[in-house]
């Protein structure tokens, strides 16, 4: 029997229990604080609690039950763990459809008509065809990538920046720090779709913002961490940035006192953009979980040394 360990500091994972065991009888699955996970040769996680793996000596695999996993490696002891993820292309068209909804609500500059609607106010908004509305897409993995192929049928300029060039048709594309301000100063729509890492946290700051085009708009939806939130405040306070969709937050839930919930200008959305199926995720952990017994090449394998 393998045994495999549902690992949250602030989720109940208890749910995952039945369905693993359903994928795969042959799998003794315990739920954290159950003692019994510090026995454990999987780890499944989100959010796991700091330094847990240090006391899990026969631990073999960590996996995240989700596509970042920012919140699997942070603050933990992995050794040489192999860390592994989710990746699904429909956990990708949600994000397609979140990214798409928020561009049109800017773009069709909806936030101003629902603002007016607060003050019983008739004024039709400026509109503008897609051409003039330029989505900038930052981080163009398993996500991202997908959401800058689609977004240009609709008919918006759309540019990427990633950490290493590529190329993909129909899209502008951008890498690294020497092009970041280039990309930023001809982005209308600024979307966030990087994965936590040294070298992302923190980057939605003033810096970004004040390279932006005034009256720029955010899609934020990678890590609550990429944000610095009074930055955004102040950016927003200032008419730099006219407004901005947020989905992911340092603190989940947002606490009820955050100054988010009530800030002029901001959609907060509950970390919804997206998310695989259960039943896709458990299907992802039992195939590395057969992959690791056979001793064949694990899927969606994190490359720790870049952190993503
Ligand atoms: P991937 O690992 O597939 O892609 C990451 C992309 O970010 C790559 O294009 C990479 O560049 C780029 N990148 C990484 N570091 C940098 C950097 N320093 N500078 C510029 N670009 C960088 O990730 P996914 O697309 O699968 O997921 C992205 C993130 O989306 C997740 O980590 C998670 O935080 C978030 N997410 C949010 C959800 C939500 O509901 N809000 C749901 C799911 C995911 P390169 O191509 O050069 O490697
Ligand atoms: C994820 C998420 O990383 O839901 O999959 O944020």
């Amino acid at each position: 029997m393998t045994v495999v360990a549902l690992l949250s500091h602030s989720a109940n994972l208890d749910f995952l229990r039945p369905l693993l065991q359903a994928a795969d009888p042959s799998l003794d699955v315990v739920t954290w604080p159950d003692p019994r996970c510090l026995d454990a040769e999987v780890a499944a996680c989100w959010n796991s609690p700091p330094g847990l793996y240090a006391q899990m000596p026969r631990l073999r695999l960590v996996h995240s039950i989700a596509a970042g996993v920012d919140n699997v490696v942070g603050e933990q002891e992995l050794r040489d763990l192999p860390v592994c993820r989710v990746v699904d292309p429909m956990l990708a068209e949600g994000m397609l459809q979140f990214v798409l909804w928020g561009v049109l609500y800017f773009h069709r500059q909806l936030d101003l008509a629902l603002a007016q609607q607060q003050r019983r106010q008739w004024k039709r908004p400026q509109q503008t065809p897609a051409s003039a509305c330029r989505v900038g897409v930052m981080g163009l993995g398993e996500i991202g990538g997908h959401v800058v192929r689609r977004l240009p049928a609709m008919g918006y300029p759309v540019s990427g920046w990633s950490r290493t060039p590529r190329e993909i048709e129909g899209v502008t594309m951008f890498a690294g720090q020497a092009q970041y301000d280039t990309f930023l100063a001809q982005t209308d729509v600024l979307v966030c779709l990087l994965p936590l890492t040294a070298q992302t946290r923190g980057i939605l700051g003033q810096r970004t913002f004040d390279a932006l085009p005034r009256g720029a708009t955010l899609i934020h939806c990678g890590r609550g961490e990429h944000l610095v939130e009074a930055d955004l405040i102040a950016a927003l306070d200032s008419g730099q940035l006219r407004g901005a969709v947020v989905d992911v937050f340092e603190n989940e839930p947002l606490p009820q006192d955050h100054p988010l919930w009530t800030t002029p200008g901001v959609v907060v959305t509950p970390h919804m953009a997206t998310m695989a199926t259960f039943d896709v995720t458990v299907q992802q952990i039992v195939r590395n979980i057969a992959q690791l017994k056979a001793g064949a090449p694990l899927f969606n394998q994190v490359d720790l040394t870049r952190g993503y």
